[in-house]
């Protein structure tokens, strides 16, 4: 072809990136790679191998090892032998290695990306301009965090070992995620990559060799579900942090149910791309190639919804088709490819038997004239419009090169559309006015929102999602909180057996019948009855029944749910005004105090001293968390380009709080403030031994313009309550104190909506130490980052 003619047809020429060096690293180790522990290569204790295929091909790049127990039994001894010197080597120490780790990734750039690329099927640009890059950023980002680990996360020491299991659409930069911010806090890694993509991780400990890494900090064991069950079951594991499929979450979270273990889950997303009709639409459809053709639509936030605003919706949906036209489907290793390979056969048909439902739902499919490469798995951009809400396409996660389009009319209808999901990973809002978007951004329940852009990512900005699209961030410094524990939390003594409980004394009867003392439910601002109208004796150590309280059944835990829900509008109000109230109710308790000094005293039979230290700690609690209410800011980070990204501190929602026994007034009040000063509504089972001085709170609630529905109280048997708060699906984080088999059954209860749980483990918190009991680490827990990301210039 001449020039002449190249210039006239505008063909691309092939522009294919060479294989041969990672085709000589595969053959340097025979075809056959096996596990790295202890920082050498290791064969398998089984004779057990998968096949690594190139997706684009078909052909096997190399056999990788299947871990058996005992290589990870192995990994996990290697890991904890190290864990020790790894953490004392100081901030610095591991800076210094983490440093290496990102030059190392840099020099070995073209080699990494090449080979992702062969594995994974991802374009070449990608692997090259994306992948790589930010896999060296988020190395370089947590040297930083290690060298200031001491100063920025003081009265914090790492879990221990973790275990790690990835999955296969990024595979190198998973590993990045989860293992940069593990070393930097001080943990050793067993880490299992994804069945379909080890190399690149494989590739990585050879760099962690180079870098003269100390042996038995990072492990790296193959294998498919199976060898991740079996890390994820291990005793020695202190933490779980796994990215993949919701359904494996689940299990996993099942798995880890009461074991001690922390948890991060990231999980699938169904993200929206709202377009308005005010925004740029080129440039929205420039977005969403990137958000839904990028890795093949991959991508757990993939903005696989297109919400576009109705009166532009026929324009924009022709600029899309004109343009998805123009897009190139092939060879993964050629520079002018926009998507590659689907990653497995299994994943292809995953993928076209959810286009043929979608088909059968009545939706309209389109798909490009051109037809993709037939040798290799391929499969062509597709558009669907027409699509109900309801469909299943519109709802499941399709995890590949398929958008779904849907219109609206108001930003109203936008929002209710965009948060009609089960997840919350990611959404992205187009619009040049930039009030819109800004306003938008607060409404959706995502943990990311990109304003006119989409897919960006960076170390210095926490990911992740909401509701079940997991909980956790990684990146941020919230994500080195996700592998820190307090110094303390070490030294806490274990929850023994309950005392028994006193024989009731039968009631004095001599003068005026004594009056009805019966507290009831306190739910949506109004005393009410318990619905099984049974009561409980709350009874003072010698016997003597100081009162009753209302016997709490499931009913009564509905009805406080559905009215913490209700009263939502509190997470919009000012920070000042709750500040406010929570000063008011301090205020109104210490008119009181002497009242409630007594009610302590009667129900526990301390001295009046104790009795009355309690009542004072508490109003200091609630002074302080008055105080943080406007204070616990979020942060703007500066990533790598012309952007700033808000990390806003939003509310979880509705928080079920199960409070400890003793002391009864103040463990109630540092459970409540903290939640509702952030701006969440509470369901909150009191002490079940000691629970008066929770109902005597309903007057000063009253008296304190608190308004209802803002803290739900339902009294009765804890654990039982607990279940029921755990198990339901409208609770967004529970938080739990109490015995250790009740942490174990709240976690084990709370995996059908993925709840945020927070539990004590059995351990004994000492409420009336600030330390433990009052400040971030509570703040944290009743807050998720929201990062909004706002490019900015012309
Ligand atoms: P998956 O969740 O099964 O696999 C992810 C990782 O978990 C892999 O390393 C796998 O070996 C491991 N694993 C599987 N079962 C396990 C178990 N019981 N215990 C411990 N580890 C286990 O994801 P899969 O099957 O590869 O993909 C299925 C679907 O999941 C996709 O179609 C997509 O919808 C979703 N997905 C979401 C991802 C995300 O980033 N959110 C990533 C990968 C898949």
């Amino acid at each position: 072809m001449s020039v002449a003619e190249i210039f006239d047809s505008m063909e691309y020429g092939p522009a294919t990136e060479g294989d041969a060096q990672a085709l000589a690293w595969i053959d340097r180790y025979g075809g056959r790679l096996w596990h790295f522990i202890d920082g050498e290569w290791c064969k398998p204790a089984k004779d057990g191998w998968i096949d690594s295929i190139n997706p684009a091909t078909g052909e096997t790049l190399a056999a990788i090892a299947v871990g058996t127990q005992k290589d990870v039994d192995r990994a996990v001894a290697a890991a904890r032998e190290a864990q020790p010197a790894w953490a004392g080597l100081g901030g610095h120490g591991r800076a210094r290695y983490l440093y290496s780790l990102a030059r190392l990734v840099q020099k070995h750039g073209r080699l990494l990306s090449v080979l992702e690329s062969m594995d994974n099927g991802k374009p070449i640009r990608e692997t090259r301009d994306i992948d790589v890059p930010l896999v060296a950023r988020h190395f370089y980002h947590h040297a930083g965090w290690a060298q200031l680990c001491d100063s920025e996360f003081p009265d914090h020491e790492p879990l221990g070992v973790v275990g790690q299991v990835i999955p296969w659409n990024f595979p190198l930069l998973m590993l990045a995620w989860k293992v940069a911010p593990a070393l930097a806090a001080g943990n050793t890694v067993v880490l299992k990559p994804a069945e379909f993509t080890s190399l690149s991780a494989l590739l990585f400990c050879d760099l962690c060799r180079q870098a003269g890494l100390p042996n038995g900090v990072v492990n790296i064991v193959t294998g498919e579900g199976p060898t991740g069950e079996l890390l994820v079951n291990h005793p020695e594991i202190d933490k779980i942090a796994f990215t993949g499929s919701t359904e494996v979450g689940r299990l996993i979270r099942a798995a880890t149910a009461g074991s001690g273990k922390k948890l991060t889950l990231e999980l699938g997303g169904k993200s929206p791309f709202i377009v308005f009709d005010d925004a740029d639409l080129d440039s929205a459809v420039e977005g969403v190639v990137d958000a839904i053709w990028f890795n093949q639509g991959q991508v757990c936030c993939a903005g696989s919804r297109l919400l576009v605003q109705e009166g532009v919706a026929d324009r924009m949906i022709a600029k899309l088709k004109a343009r998805m036209e123009t897009l190139r489907v092939g060879d993964p290793l050629d520079k002018s490819i926009d998507i590659g390979a689907i990653v497995a056969p299994v994943q292809l048909k995953r993928i076209e038997e959810l286009v043929q439902q979608g088909v059968d739902e009545g939706a309209s499919l389109w798909q490009p004239s051109w037809a993709c490469p037939k040798d290799g798995l391929f499969y062509p951009p597709s558009l669907f419009t027409d699509v109900a809400p309801a469909a299943t396409i519109a709802s499941v996660e399709i995890f590949g090169p398929v958008l779904v389009a849907m219109t609206f009319r108001t930003p109203g209808e936008a929002v209710a559309l965009a948060n009609n999901t089960r997840y919350g990973l990611a959404a992205s809002v187009w619009s040049e006015n930039i009030n819109l978007a800004l306003d938008m951004a607060p409404k959706l329940k995502a943990g990311v929102v990109w304003v006119n852009s989409t897919n960006l990512f960076d170390a210095a900005c926490g990911f992740g999602g909401y509701r079940e699209s997991g909980f956790g961030r990684e990146g941020g410094k919230e994500g080195m909180f996700a592998y820190l524990k307090p110094a303390w939390e070490k030294d806490l003594a274990e929850y023994g057996p309950a005392p028994p409980l006193p024989t009731p004394m039968p009631e004095q009867r001599d003068g005026l019948p004594p009056l009805d003392r019966t507290a009831k439910m306190y739910i949506g601002g109004a005393q009410k009855r318990p619905d099984g109208n049974y009561n409980r004796p709350v009874l003072a150590p010698d016997g003597e029944i100081v009162g009753e309280v209302g016997e709490g059944n499931r009913k009564d835990i509905r009805d406080a749910v559905e009215a913490a829900r209700k009263a939502a509008g509190w997470s919009r109000s000012a920070a000042h005004v709750r500040a406010q109230i929570l000063y008011y109710i301090a205020e109104n308790l210490d008119a009181r105090a002497d009242e409630f000094r007594d009610r302590i005293r009667a129900m526990t039979g301390v001295g009046r001293a104790k009795a009355g230290g309690e009542v004072v700690a508490t109003i200091s609690r609630l002074f302080a968390y008055a105080a943080w209410a406007d204070k616990f800011d979020g942060a703007v980070h500066s990533p790598p380009l012309r952007d700033v990204t808000l990390a806003m501190n939003e509310p979880i929602g509705v928080i079920g709080l199960v409070c400890p026994d003793e002391p009864a007034l103040l463990g109630f009040a540092s459970m409540v403030a903290p939640a509702i000063a952030m701006g969440n509504t509470t369901v909150v089972v009191p002490s079940e031994r000691h629970p008066l001085s929770a109902t005597d709170l309903y007057q000063v609630f009253d008296t304190s313009d608190l308004p209802g529905g803002v803290v739900n109280i339902v009294t009765g048997e804890k654990d039982a309550l607990a279940k029921v708060l755990a198990e339901h699906d409208d609770v967004d984080a529970l938080w739990y104190d109490g015995p250790k088999s009740g942490s174990a059954m709240v976690e084990a209860a709370s995996i059908g909506n993925l709840k945020r749980t927070w539990v004590n483990d059995g351990k004994k918190r000492n409420w009336l130490d600030d330390r433990q009991a009052q400040g971030q680490e509570f703040l944290r827990q009743a807050t998720q980052v929201k990062n909004i990301w706002v490019p900015y210039g012309e």
